[in-house]
């Protein structure tokens, strides 16, 4: 049996979530599968995912290597002798929730693989203490979402709220260019000087109640506008790069009604909405920048 963890995108409100206030984000329909089958010859726990040449065993010292062993204490199982076998649509360290999918993925593998329920406070736990490794302080939205997916609002204090809206299709921009969360968000916090009342942050959080509204409407020319305010918003804040900025200026003079840098920035993802008969001109756009985007549908329901 195949166990699963979502990747995700932050459409508006990513770093000023870490102090308090809301994001909205989404689950994207791929992220990472993983099947836990006994390792023939014995030996450690391990995981192999080809999509991401990975291939590390829980002695090796590596950063998957620790997340795993983190999980597996977490979940209170030892060193189980199980290889994971993986495979990924979404490219690692680009934003887009890889190491909460994969964590999510391994904590409901290793689950299955005991016979035990996955139970969702359970499987947020484990994903917890791997993303504490990987990224330090984290709000924890990305594992919600791998958990859960769907579409919703994510505040550090309630976590995540979902709510069914229209299907949107968004245009996703992995820019190839790697990115450290910690390092991003540790930028912001020595801008802010981690005031929660910033003017940035408070604006970016109003953002993002301005851009659920115009979700819930399915106005999209509303959730474009408030997507360019957040991006230039979180380039003054520094987080931005000259390949993220380009990116999006190529969406949106291709005519999308709004794009912006998603994640924690500093390289990573760039995302757009734009009106059906434009998608494919942004995508060409961004191709010939070397950025080889796909279009995720996000919304739809309620899991
Ligand atoms: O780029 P990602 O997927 O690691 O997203 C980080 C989002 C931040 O708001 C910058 C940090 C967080 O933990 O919410």
């Amino acid at each position: 049996m195949t166990a699963v963890g979502l990747g995700k995108i932050i459409l508006l409100g990513e770093h000023a979530v870490v102090y308090g206030y809301p994001a909205l984000a989404a689950a994207l329909d791929r992220g990472v599968t993983i099947a836990a089958v006994p390792t023939p010859a014995g030996g450690s726990l391990r995981i192999d995912i080809p999509a991401w040449s990975l291939k590390v065993s829980a002695t090796d010292d590596h950063p998957v290597a620790r997340s795993l062993c983190a999980i597996a204490d977490e979940l209170g199982i030892g060193r189980p002798t199980v290889t994971l076998v993986g495979d990924a649509q979404i490219p690692p360290g680009a934003g887009l929730g890889s190491s909460a999918a994969l964590a999510v993925a391994v904590t409901r593998a290793l689950l299955l693989h005991d016979r035990r329920k996955a139970d969702r406070a359970v499987v947020a736990r484990a994903a917890d203490a791997s993303e504490m490794l990987m990224h330090g302080r984290s709000s924890g939205v990305d594992v919600a979402l791998a958990i859960a997916g769907g579409v919703g609002v994510f505040r550090k204090a309630t976590g995540l709220r979902s709510f069914k809206s229209q299907p949107l299709r968004v245009l996703v921009g992995p820019s190839g260019a790697p990115r450290s969360t910690a390092a991003m968000v540790d930028r912001v916090a020595h801008e802010t000087h981690e005031v929660v009342d910033d003017a940035r942050l408070r604006e970016l959080g109003g953002l993002t109640d301005t851009g659920t509204t115009a979700l819930l409407a399915s106005d999209l020319v509303g959730l474009g506008a408030a997507m360019n305010r957040a991006h230039q918003i979180l380039a003054g804040l520094g987080v931005s790069t000259e390949q993220l900025d380009a990116l999006c200026e190529a969406a949106r003079v291709t005519g999308a009604h709004g794009a912006k840098l998603t994640g924690a920035g500093g390289g990573g993802a760039v995302i757009a909405i734009a009106p059906r008969d434009r998608e494919q001109a942004v995508l060409s756009e961004w191709k010939k920048a070397g950025v080889t985007g796909f279009v995720a549908t996000i919304g739809g329901g309620v899991s």
